[in-house]
């Protein structure tokens, strides 16, 4: 289809898992894309690490490809800089370059938008061009548009989500058949899910990266992973996720990013990444297999839900197209995107200070006064305890307490004491407890 108009030009940075999906849906949709911009997209070349690389049948000009992304991304017929390599450097360079000459990018690098957001935001304004990445969080949900624009009339309070799809593929195969972590994971790994090394995924990195992206929308701060509290899930067991079932739950490896005020009534933000039971009622309860889904309260709209796959090169791919053709628009428009809003400046509120609920299996002796001792730990450190439930008798008893809200703090404090009564033999698990009374 001939639109009458030059071409956008795009420079692709990367054409792996998700790179090759963006290609093939740049060559697919073609005539659809086009009218929908009001000019044809046309690509200006690939940066890969290995140019000879077997890439199947990738409709592309092999002739496109370099190793030289920082020649590519400065060259001046290139519009757009399309980013799906990954890692903070040398894609913080490439993409700074571009920004700052005026050119528009696309990325999908959560990493770096944790890391060090700022440093592309800065460079998007000092060089007039469009910052988009929406593939960096959930990958094909429309999640950072609505946060970005369509919510701005209204005060997010906040998001809770399930943002790893692989941690939730574990978590959701544990609650199925009962098998431990490590059976769960090699299943994981077998089916694609789990990478070789799994480490950004079971212990929460991943997650943390993509809550302060989602913080930082939310709340008009800027948010970093360092921000991120951050506990990762390798330590689930199959003794707790049964646990959680007795109690009408299920374990989810959560993204928490509330605002409120702190101690001292300042408003603040928290945000937080950890393994937590919720109620079997709750909207993410539901949400299995590699699926990804963010819960978004604000003021005025109340709840919202948003549901989808969160990972895998094609279901991301369509992610950075929309961002391409929203990019592709502008340039043609004259317009940008909204810029940054981090205009709030909260402050970030430590993790002794997040209100929690745990859920706390203790090994006892069933003696008289038992009871009465380990609740007393809990008065001491001003925690409420919502229910208690024991089993076993006589040497072999195990109580679990479950908590109302209290500070993190309280909660860990009133746990490292449990630990020191003789008549607790041992702490047999911990969890926290969202989404209910
Ligand atoms: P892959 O590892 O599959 O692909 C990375 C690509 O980058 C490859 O094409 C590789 O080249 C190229 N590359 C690596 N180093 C360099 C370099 N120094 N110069 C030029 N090219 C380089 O990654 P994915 O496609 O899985 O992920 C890309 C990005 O998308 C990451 O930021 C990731 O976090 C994000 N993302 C990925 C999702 C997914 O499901 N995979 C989901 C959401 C986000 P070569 O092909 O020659 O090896
Ligand atoms: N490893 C991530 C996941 C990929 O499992 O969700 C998407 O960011």
């Amino acid at each position: 289809m001939s639109s009458g108009k030059p071409a956008v030009r795009l420079a692709l940075l990367g054409c792996g898992t998700v790179g090759s999906e963006v290609v093939r849906l740049l060559h697919e949709q073609a005539d659809d894309l086009t009218a929908r911009i009001g000019a044809p997209l046309e690509l200006a070349g690939i940066a890969v690490r290995r140019p000879g690389r077997e890439r199947g049948d990738l409709p592309v000009d092999p002739a496109l490809f370099t190793t030289d992304a920082l020649s590519l991304v400065k060259r001046d017929d290139v519009d757009v800089v399309i980013e799906v390599v990954g890692g903070i450097e040398p894609a913080r360079t490439w993409l700074s370059e571009s920004l700052r000459a005026g050119r528009s990018v696309v990325t999908a690098n959560k990493a770096l938008l944790a890391e060090d957001g700022a440093t592309l935001h800065d460079a998007a304004a000092e060089g007039g061009a469009d910052l988009y990445y929406e593939a960096a969080v959930a990958g094909a949900i429309p999640l950072l548009r609505p946060l970005r624009e369509s919510l701005h009339g209204d005060r997010v309070t906040r998001v809770t989500g399930i943002v790893n799809g692989t941690t939730n593929f574990i978590l959701s195969s544990m609650d199925a058949s009962g098998a431990g972590f490590g059976e769960a994971l090699e299943e994981a790994t077998e089916l694609g899910y789990a990478e070789a090394d799994p480490t950004a995924d079971v212990e929460g990195f991943d997650a943390a990266a993509k809550a302060a992206i989602l913080a930082s929308l939310a709340f008009h701060t800027r948010v970093t992973a360092a921000d991120v509290f951050r506990e990762g899930m390798t330590a689930v067991t199959a003794a707790d996720v049964a646990s959680a079932k007795a109690m009408g739950c299920t374990i989810k490896l959560l993204c928490l990013a509330e605002r409120g005020p702190d101690s001292r009534g300042t408003e603040s933000v928290s945000v937080r990444v950890h393994p937590a039971m919720i109620p079997l009622s709750h909207p993410l309860a539901s949400v299995g297999d590699a699926y990804n889904a963010v819960f978004v309260e604000a003021e005025a709209a109340g709840p919202l839900m948003f549901y989808g796959r969160g990972a895998g090169g094609t279901p991301t791919a369509s992610a950075v197209l929309g961002d391409i053709v929203a990019a592709a628009r502008n340039r043609l428009s004259g317009t940008r995107a909204p810029s940054e809003s981090a205009y709030a400046h909260l402050p970030i509120r430590p993790i002794g200070e997040a209100v929690t609920r745990y859920h706390i299996s203790l090994d006892v002796a069933d003696r008289q006064g038992v009871l009465a001792t380990v609740a007393g730990v809990f008065a001491k450190h001003e925690v409420s305890i919502a229910t208690v439930r024991q089993s076993g008798r006589d040497e072999d008893a195990t109580l679990v307490i479950v908590t109302h809200g209290a500070p993190d703090a309280n909660l860990r404090a009133t746990v490292e004491d449990l630990r020191t009564l003789p008549i607790v033999r041992s702490i047999a698990s911990v969890l926290r407890v969202e989404g209910g009374a």
